[in-house]
């Protein structure tokens, strides 16, 4: 949560600091701050509100200082106010810092300063950092800032900055991300590498529990009291990434970018005698054909993701799976161990809750393998092993291409562990391989097809309805939840998700007539158990919006809409499946005039508990 840059270097930096928060927007985007030092000492303006907000309170005028750091933040202690927006000072202005994450033992911290005279402007955790700084502050911000990490608690990401050295920028981690750039005569402190992607495309990532200290010309890194010399390396990503790309929001943009983040995370990991290279994971058939279970850890989408995999592993490969919310699965007894495979799903490779349950299972013995999106993340620097999705950089806040690259990278685990276990053959893996290498066609012709813009029709024709329930079993169930979340998420419009089974113990007590109900029925076993499920709701007055594969038009009888997908083996339609209920959401939410890349309340990457 919370984006975080800074410049040091020879050029005017306001612009560049702006530029660098618009692309950690996505961090958190309810109010945001940028300070520079100027010859007269450090300026600060904040804004309630997204960066279009910052930008106006910031005004047009220019400012020549080479020398600056911005946040924008999503709360965590302290309301939505610009007293508590970032950066926060120290009472003689001296010292400016700016944080990500959460200082746990702030409360203590805040009424022993208080007691000494400190005055607190604002409502946060960080605001306790300036002050403990400015209290050991003697021409050193090094010392300082190492004097003052002994008294905090918790995992947090600081800059800091101090008017008597110019030029200069202090920086530490503990367990949230910083990257430094490293471009001529100038370097870069933020949170995520899209902050200065435009200005270099060398970084130095910090590791957890180093200070790193930048100048236009060096980056120092000091770990313990060692100093540290890491190389900066060069990252390739595709700078047009980060921008819409001729669609109107990033949401849909990612949404048709999925044929090609399927074709990518498959790649050259699927051969066409069935073998699946996974070289990453950190185990060898030998170790993998000796796994007892499998336990997911996951949180929100990726949770999801998840519960398609299960599906997909205790078939091909015969290994029972669990799947948890890695917020439960963490405070839980754990009772993994060795023969235990742990995957964290996590497309950012930061989210606290499932860094935490990855830490747990770990410290059992569990051989635990990151499933992310995101290079060198800390989800990657936590596991034994790793499965990256190829999806490219995810911009809008609900996780469309991320997900479907999720369950395709399960997919191909599941093969794996398959034939490791022999439980599948040379030939059934190839067949499998193969259907699974159609996908990315099938979905590419899906998104240029009428169907696709059908699906978005019907989000519009439902666009003023107060509450929608979704169903579906066996893998039609996530890829219901699926669909529940991202239409709550984008259009704030309440969902129940259920099993359809369990449809009847419960939740049908909220349908009345003409309630919307969005039926998942693509073709399987359990399809004519989902057709006696659609009468049921259906005799209570229900409309049904049924997601149907194409082809068995029987469907059409049952429902008052049909979301049509293309036709796939019943255990991979979760990847098609999910499509038309990420367009209708979409479609739902602009029809009611939102902004989808960025829904309330909400944050891209979660890094608190
Ligand atoms: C989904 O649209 C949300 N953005 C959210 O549920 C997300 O999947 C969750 O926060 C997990 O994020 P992660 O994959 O980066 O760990």
């Amino acid at each position: 949560m919370c984006g975080i840059i800074g410049y040091v270097g020879s050029r005017p930096c306001k612009d560049l600091i702006l530029a660098g928060l618009e692309r950690l927007e996505y961090r958190g985007y309810d109010s945001a701050g940028i300070v520079l030092l100027e010859a007269d000492g450090f300026h600060t303006v904040r804004a309630v509100g997204n960066l279009a907000e910052l930008r106006r309170a910031a005004g047009e005028g220019g400012s020549s200082a080479t020398t600056g750091m911005g946040h924008t933040r999503w709360a965590t202690h302290g309301r939505v106010t610009e007293a508590n927006a970032h950066p926060h000072a120290d009472a003689s202005g001296r010292i400016t810092v700016v944080m990500n994450g959460i200082v746990e033992n702030y409360a203590r911290l805040r009424s022993e300063l208080q007691d000494q005279g400190v005055v607190f402007l604002s409502q946060t955790d960080a605001e306790v950092i300036p002050h403990l700084i400015a209290q050991h502050y003697e021409g050193d911000l090094v010392a300082a800032l190492r004097a003052t990490l002994v008294h905090l608690k918790g995992h947090f990401t600081i800059v800091a900055a101090s008017a008597d050295e110019p030029g200069r920028l202090v920086a530490y981690r503990q367990q949230t991300p910083l990257v430094v750039g490293v471009g001529d005569g100038e370097r870069f402190v933020a949170s995520a590498i899209p902050a200065f992607l435009r200005e270099t495309r060398e970084i130095i990532v910090i590791e957890s529990g180093e200070i790193v200290v930048v100048e236009a010309d060096t980056v120092v890194i000091h770990r313990g009291g060692d100093v540290v010399s890491r190389e900066a390396t060069r990252v390739e990503w595709d700078e047009d990434a980060a921008e819409k790309g001729g669609f109107e929001s990033f949401m849909l943009k990612e949404i048709h970018e999925q044929p090609a983040a399927l074709r990518d995370t498959i790649g050259d990991r699927l051969s066409l005698g069935g073998d699946i290279d996974l070289p990453g994971l950190g185990l060898d058939d030998a170790a993998l054909s000796r796994v007892e279970r499998v336990q997911v850890v996951a949180c929100g989408t990726s949770f999801h993701a998840g519960l398609v995999g299960r599906y997909l592993i205790e078939d091909w490969a015969q290994v029972p799976v669990n799947v948890e919310v890695a917020s439960e699965y963490r405070y839980r007894t754990c009772l993994a161990g060795p023969g235990d495979l742990v995957i964290g799903i996590t497309q950012s490779g930061e989210t606290a809750d499932t860094l935490a349950a990855m830490r747990v299972a770990r410290e059992r013995g569990a051989h635990v393998v990151a499933l992310t999106n995101i290079m060198g993340s800390q989800a990657v620097r936590d596991a034994d092993g790793v499965l990256y999705t190829r999806a490219g950089l995810e911009i809008g806040v609900a996780a469309t291409k991320t997900h479907t690259a999720q369950v395709v990278a399960l997919a191909l685990l599941a093969l794996k562990l398959g034939r490791a276990r022999h439980v599948l053959s040379a030939a059934g893996a190839a067949d499998l391989g193969d259907e699974l290498a159609r996908i990315p066609d099938l979905l590419q012709e899906y998104l240029e097809s009428p169907d696709a813009a059908h699906a978005m029709t019907v989000g519009e024709k439902y666009a003023d309805r107060p509450f929608f329930l979704y169903l579906g079993r066996h893998v039609g169930m996530p890829v219901s939840y699926e669909g529940a979340l991202k239409l709550k998420e984008i259009s704030y419009v309440p969902t129940e998700a259920y099993p359809a089974g369990e449809m009847k113990h419960g939740p049908i007590a909220l349908l009345e007539d003409g309630s919307p109900v969005v039926v998942v029925a693509t073709d399987g076993h359990v399809f004519d158990k989902v057709i006696s499920n659609i009468q049921e709701v259906r005799a209570r007055g229900a409309q049904v919006i049924a997601v149907a594969t194409r082809g068995n038009e029987d469907i059409a009888a049952h429902a008052e809409d049909v979301m049509w997908v293309p036709r796939t083996p019943p255990l991979l339609s979760p990847i098609l499946a999910v499509v038309p209920l990420q367009l209708f959401a979409y479609a739902l939410a602009r029809a009611r005039g939102l902004n989808v890349d960025q829904p309330r309340n909400l944050a891209k990457t979660v890094t608190v508990e």
